[in-house]
């Protein structure tokens, strides 16, 4: 599943998400888009859990995933609000899922993916070893369509072992959840 944590209409995240998403299929993934600028997900409230339509659909959506894709823009070294929001709903339904990251930045983005990172860690989830960034405004011509060949490749890498990976990873979780040994991590989301 792709998240797309930016919230502008021609959001340059939206769209290596898409690509990512596309090359995932060719590799045999099943995909869903979680688009943050049409989910209208409140701001998270501890004691407001379940009491909207939205959470219920990004919930579903979050349970059926077995690899994720967070896309979020650079905002001052930082994931975007929106994508903070999203993670903070979904702390449970981390564990035993492979997490990729993308993000939309003149600087490299390596502190948003870190700090991507550090959510899903906190959250029991698995991350890919490597992020991929790009320059929304050099790599993508003003026709929505990619221009820089490094960036394509990196995606349809990522899209590849995000496949490989997540699906091991996946597959041994809920073996492991399904199965009866207590000293396993998966043991205790029985
Ligand atoms: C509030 C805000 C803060 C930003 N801070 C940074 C930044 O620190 N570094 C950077 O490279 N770009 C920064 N940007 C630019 C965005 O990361 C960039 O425009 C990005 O491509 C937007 O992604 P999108 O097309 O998916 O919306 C900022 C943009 C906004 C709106």
């Amino acid at each position: 599943m792709g998240v797309n944590g930016s919230l502008r209409e021609r959001s340059r995240s939206a769209l290596a998400l898409r690509l990512l998403l596309d090359f995932a299929e060719e590799y045999g993934a099943e995909t869903r888009v979680l688009d943050l600028r049409s989910l209208e997900l409140p701001l998270f409230r501890p004691d407001r859990r379940g009491s909207c339509e939205a959470e219920t659909r990004m919930s579903a959506d979050m349970s059926w995933a077995s690899g994720v894709v967070l896309a979020s823009p650079d905002y001052h070294g930082s994931m975007s609000g929106a994508m903070k929001n999203f993670l903070d709903y979904n702390w449970e339904e981390c564990a035993g899922k492979v997490f990729a990251y993308i993000c939309s930045s003149h600087e490299k983005g390596l502190t948003v993916m870190d700090q991507m990172r550090t959510v899903v860690r906190q959250c029991y989830g698995w991350s890919m070893p490597y992020g991929v960034s790009f320059n929304g405004k050099d790599d993508f011509g003003d026709d929505g369509m990619l221009k820089n060949a490094k960036v394509e490749a990196r995606l349809r890498m990522m899209a590849r072992d995000l496949v490989i990976y997540g699906g091991l990873i996946h597959r041994q979780f809920l073996a492991d959840v399904a199965g009866s040994d207590a000293s396993t991590f998966a043991a205790s989301y029985r």
